[in-house]
C-alpha cells in the first residue's frame, strides 16, 4: 500500500517534535541548569523561624554604612514592611534575608533591582546601595492567595 507523501511528510515532522521534546526534558535535567531562587542565603525551618534572626525580623546594623534586613513574608503582609516601613539610612549598603512563613511570596522593592521569591524553607539574599533618600513600595508579585493583591509594604531611605 502506498504512503501518501503528506503522510510522511507530517509523519516524520511528528517525530522530529517528539525527539525535540526529549531533547529539551533531557537538556533540563542534564544541562547546565537555571536557578530560579537565589539560595545564596541557605535554608531554614519554615515551622521554627522563631527561634532564628527572623523570630524578630527587623534592621541590623553590621558595619559603619552595613545594613541587614530580614523579612518574614506570610499572608498578607511583610514584617517589617507592612504597617511599619523599613528604615534604612542613605549612604548604606544593605543586604535583605527574605523567607516566607507560609506559602511563596513575592519581595520587589519597586523600582530597585530588589526582586526575589520568598520560599518556605529557604532565605533568599540580595544586597542593594541606598545612596539617597527616597521612599519604595514593597510588592508582592507572586500569587499567594485571595488578599494577593494587598500584600505590600514600604522602604523609607531616610537622610
Ligand atoms: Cu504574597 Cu502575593
Amino acid at each position: 500500500m502506498e504512503i501518501h507523501r503528506y503522510e510522511k511528510l507530517w509523519t516524520a515532522a511528528a517525530l522530529l517534535l517528539i525527539v525535540g521534546f526529549i531533547a529539551t526534558v533531557t537538556y533540563g535535567a542534564l544541562g547546565p541548569g537555571v536557578t530560579m531562587v537565589d539560595d545564596s542565603g541557605g535554608t531554614i525551618d519554615s515551622g521554627s523561624l522563631g527561634e532564628t534572626q527572623f523570630g524578630d525580623p527587623g534592621v541590623t546594623q553590621t558595619g559603619e554604612n552595613q545594613y541587614e534586613v530580614h523579612v518574614v513574608a506570610r499572608q498578607f503582609l511583610f514584617q517589617p514592611g507592612t504597617g511599619s516601613p523599613i528604615r534604612v539610612p542613605a549612604n548604606s549598603e544593605v543586604t535583605f534575608y527574605i523567607t516566607s512563613a507560609d506559602v511563596v511570596h513575592g519581595f520587589e522593592v519597586a523600582g530597585t533591582n530588589v526582586n526575589v521569591m520568598a520560599v518556605p524553607g529557604q532565605v533568599s539574599e540580595v544586597t542593594v546601595r541606598f545612596d539617597e533618600p527616597a521612599q519604595y513600595g514593597i510588592v508582592c508579585h507572586e500569587y499567594c492567595g485571595a488578599a494577593h493583591h494587598t500584600m505590600a509594604g514600604q522602604l523609607v531611605v531616610v537622610p
